[in-house]
């Protein structure tokens, strides 16, 4: 094979990346910056027992998603989140992905999310109808109640505000479960005992919910709607009551965790920034007004500065910071030998922040964004949702989901930081702003 070796440190650069991750309470993203400083785009990382091959930039990106995508898997046996998702189209590849990909894929398309709209708007009053005047909450946690109402309110088509207070512990446990732990040097460590029982808890929940929704399609008769995910999954004749299962797991961690994350950033990025924070509320009175009727497709398409304060947010903390693939076999993967079973990561977070593309790449700007800017990247530079035929199934609905969340939230409060000093970037199973973001919230009209 005429390839080199990947990159590695050397003895020096180790002190530099250990100096950089002392520095920056010692956080694998401050490691990771050093590395493709001093390293380059594309490197291997050293650690006893942790030998991935991490790949930054359009060209390694474009390579892993589109044109060698085949030559990669997708499924990492030992990990956590194959053994939680089972045949969970997440982590399957080939046909069995693609067909389980094919059934899922027409209710998140576009013209089939737009109709939430209303619901998205509805669940946000239903979180913050608790809030009261002058009282301070984390928008870590009521993001991630507003995302599970939406989430399960709309792709499955059942309120999940009764099961809210019982099933938050073990969602919360089911995701520590596949957050980057102990299984990263010691593949196949066993569960613990109260990832188990959050498992268990879970598929409960969720047989459940099939049980019921075939029983009440059985006894209608009825074609489910376009945008019924749970509905064309069970007429799909293939889909036994356990692959649903794996497909609805998938949906509820893949679609709210994320989801959590990019409001919650938003939401501190605005806090922080308050001339963007003008601007957004101005838009949102300008094209919304004060009413309560939820905005029309033609209203949430003209948010134009809003769109773009969550395309900077998903570019400076993409909540899926990183894809992870494997290597069957030893092969090379853009001119380096890249050995069998290695694990290949592609860095978003490092693509969106490569001074080599992006001016100014750690600073907070929208107007980047902005139609006509002169900033211009190549193709593949910016990938918050992935790319190529496994991009992320959700995108659609994750940005009509923020857009109609962030403009209500914004129309009926005014946001206040508090401690934004102390938030900081947590590598979680998403990239979460830690410990949470306290905001004094206050209704804007009496
Ligand atoms: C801000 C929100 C979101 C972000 C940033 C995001 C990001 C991503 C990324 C980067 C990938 C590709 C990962 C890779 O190449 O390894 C992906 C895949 C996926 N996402 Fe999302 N996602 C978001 C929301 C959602 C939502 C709302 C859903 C469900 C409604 C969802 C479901 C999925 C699924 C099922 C896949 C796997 C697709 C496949 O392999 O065919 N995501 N997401």
């Amino acid at each position: 094979m005429n390839t080199e070796p990947l990159p590695m440190a050397t003895p020096q650069t180790g002190l530099v990346v250990l100096r950089e991750m002392a520095r920056s309470h010692w956080s694998p993203l401050a490691a990771l910056a050093v590395m493709r400083a001093k390293v380059g785009p594309i490197f291997q990382i050293n650690l006893p027992g942790f030998h991935p091959a991490v790949y930054t930039g359009p060209e390694a990106n474009r390579t892993i998603l589109v044109t060698d995508r085949e030559q990669l898997s997708w499924r990492n046996e030992t990990d956590p989140v194959v053994q939680l998702l089972r045949r969970g189209v997440l982590v399957v590849d080939g046909a069995e992905h693609d067909k389980v990909r094919g059934i899922m894929d027409p209710p998140l398309h576009r013209r089939n999310v737009l109709p939430h709209i209303p619901a998205f708007w509805q669940y946000t009053d239903q979180v913050t109808a608790a809030w009261q005047a002058g009282e301070t909450h984390d928008m870590l946690v009521e993001m991630r109640k507003l995302a599970l109402l939406i989430l399960v309110g709309t792709t499955f088509k059942v309120d999940f505000a009764p099961d809210m207070a019982r099933m938050w512990q073990p969602i919360l446990d089911l995701i520590e479960y596949i957050s980057p732990g102990l299984w990263i040097v010691w593949p196949g460590a066993p569960a613990k005992a109260k990832h188990k029982r959050a498992a268990a808890v879970m598929d409960d929940y969720l047989y459940t919910i099939i049980r019921r929704r075939r029983e009440e399609l059985a006894a209608s008769g009825a074609e489910p709607e376009d945008g019924d995910l749970l509905g064309k999954l069970i007429a799909a004749p293939e889909m036994t009551d356990d692959l649903i299962r794996d497909q609805l797991l998938t949906m509820l961690i893949a679609g709210h965790d994320t989801s959590t994350a990019l409001l919650a950033w938003v939401l501190y990025l605005l806090g922080v920034h308050s001339t963007a924070r003008q601007a957004v509320v101005a838009e949102v009175d300008a094209v919304i007004g004060a009413g309560d009727a939820p905005p029309t497709i033609e209203q949430i398409n003209r948010l134009d500065f809003l769109d773009q304060v969550i395309k900077e947010t998903l570019r400076l903390y993409p909540p899926i910071h990183v894809g992870n693939r494997r290597m069957p076999q030893e092969q090379a993967l853009c001119g380096y030998r890249v050995g069998e079973g290695t694990r290949v990561m592609y860095s978003i977070y490092l693509s969106h922040r490569d001074p080599e593309h992006w001016r100014d790449p750690d600073a907070f700007c929208p107007a980047r964004f902005a139609r006509g800017s002169e900033e211009k990247v190549p193709p593949f530079t910016y990938v918050p949702f992935g790319g190529g035929p496994r991009n992320c199934i959700g995108a659609a609905f994750a940005q009509v989901e923020a857009r109609t969340v962030l403009a209500r939230l914004f129309q009926r409060f005014h946001f206040d930081l508090l401690d934004g000093e102390r938030v900081h970037a947590h590598m979680g199973a998403t990239l979460e702003p830690r410990p949470g973001v306290k905001m004094w919230v206050t209704p804007r009209r009496g």
